[in-house]
């Protein structure tokens, strides 16, 4: 295997991938309404388009019900969505109970034929284990039809996106990301990295197929365990998107091939070499980030650059400027706090004096507030020995990054990388181990408690 991306000089390919403020995986589960409590109704099949082996039809009444026991993990919000037909022009409200108490009358107005489903939701409270939820016909026309009820409870906790170690699938000897989940509770990943395949097409390591292969595989196993991934475009070495697509559409379209392939929430740009010293570069970059945004509304990008010890260089100040010019409401600015060519002090006094310049950056480029800036900067930082010989960032570091997160509520804390996270065996494999004595994963172990 080619190793594409060592971190070279001065600049670190260490991605990151952040936190984000922003919520947490939910959860989903599907209950039928055929095999629920029923009174006064019962399954039909009569008409078209239900899931499961059928539908409930309420009797022409009053106080006919639906009843399902739904489970939930923890106490807390959650929302139930009824899909449901009515082919008559009149509304079919419903009560619904949630262990006993109404949380009120909902509607389940016309859906053109009995054929035709809607769906129409309700926010309700759940206590932890089981709850039950009733469904009552308030008028003498009964209910509506009904198909299911969903229920979607968010994350209880644990850590949030803005915490997604980068792991490179593709060398370094990687870990399976579902035992790393197991072992240390991360739930996002930052894969590294998509690049150009020699023109403005994007390709794992600028080689591998976006679908069909391994990495689709390892992204499907993260999301089945309940995690997800941010995908990062660059680092220091290959082809990059930035400089093999000639506009600033051109780049955004092979931006979008990778969300559309993933359903992507996230993406970072990691932006170093030429395609970030070369200024035309930088704004294709920018424009194409501002395209990404109209066309997937919700989605989120981060940049990641180079830092020193007192936050972005020139270069990095005329990127977020540039950002900051063309509109670009990018969710989090993340440097890299590390292949300093010089510092002093410890590696993580280091990190934030340069994220306190970082936020006194983007605050003036975008005139945010502090505790706005805050949220909009992160960092990637790299574990134990970086490619400097004066560099060591040990657990203790992690652990002042931590506290610095925790006290201003960063958008991001990740790190280079999950690979290295474990000591090094005979070898000293600078992509496959810290090279600092430590028990494996010790570092993801730190930065995993935090929740945004
Ligand atoms: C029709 C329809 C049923 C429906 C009923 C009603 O009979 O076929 O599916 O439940 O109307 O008005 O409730
Ligand atoms: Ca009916």
């Amino acid at each position: 295997m080619r190793k594409l991306f060592a971190c070279v000089l001065g600049v670190a390919l260490a991605g990151a991938l952040g936190s984000m403020a922003s919520p947490a995986q939910a959860a989903s589960a599907v209950y039928q309404a055929e095999n629920a409590t029923l009174s006064q109704a019962s399954v039909a099949t009569n008409h078209t388009g239900y899931t499961g082996t059928g539908f409930v039809d309420y009797v022409n009444t009053t106080g006919g019900y639906i009843q399902w026991t739904v489970d939930a993990a923890s106490a807390g919000p959650a929302t139930l969505t009824f899909r449901y037909a009515n082919g008559t022009t009149a509304d079919r409200p419903m009560t619904i109970t949630v262990n006993g108490t109404s949380v009120g009358s909902t509607s389940y107005p016309a859906t053109a034929n009995w054929d035709t489903w809607a769906d129409a939701s309700v926010p309700v409270t759940l206590t932890a284990g089981a709850n039950t939820i009733r469904a009552t016909a308030t008028t003498t026309t009964g209910g509506p039809n009904v198909d299911k009820l969903t229920v979607v409870t968010p994350d209880p906790g644990g850590p949030s996106m803005a915490v997604a170690p980068y792991e490179y699938l593709g060398w370094g000897n990687p870990q399976s990301p579902t035992s790393v989940m197991t072992a240390t509770g991360v739930k996002w990943f930052t894969l590294a990295f998509m690049l150009s395949d020699g023109t403005c097409n994007p390709k794992w390591d600028g080689d591998r197929a976006l679908t069909g292969g391994s990495d689709q595989a390892a992204i499907n196993s993260i999301r089945a365990a309940g995690g997800d991934v941010v995908i990062s475009f660059g680092g220091w070495s290959g082809n990059k998107l930035g400089e093999k697509c000639s506009s600033a559409s051109a780049l955004a379209g092979a931006y979008q091939k990778v969300i559309n392939a993933y359903n992507l929430k996230v993406i970072d740009i990691d932006i170093e070499d030429t395609e970030f010293s070369t200024a035309s570069v930088r704004q294709r970059v920018v424009d194409a980030l501002k395209i990404v945004k109209t066309n997937n509304p919700g989605i989120k990008t981060i940049i990641t650059m180079g830092t020193t010890p007192s936050g972005p260089d020139s270069t990095g100040a005329d990127l977020i400027n540039r950002g900051a010019a063309a509109g670009l409401d990018n969710d989090v600015w993340t440097i890299m706090p590390f292949d300093f060519g010089g510092h002093t002090g410890t590696m993580g006094a280091a990190t934030v004096s340069a994220m306190e310049g970082l936020k006194a950056k983007v605050k003036s480029a975008y005139g945010y507030s502090d505790a706005v800036a805050y949220t909009r900067i992160g960092l990637s930082s790299m574990n134990g020995k970086t490619d400097e010989a004066d560099e060591t960032v040990t657990t203790a570091d992690f652990q002042t990054m931590l506290s610095y997160a925790q006290q201003h509520h960063i958008g991001r804390l990740t790190f280079w990388s999950i690979n290295r996270d474990r000591a090094c065996g005979s070898g000293s494999d600078a992509d496959s181990c810290s090279g600092v004595s430590q028990s494996a994963y010790a570092y993801t172990k730190i930065f995993v408690q935090y929740t945004g």
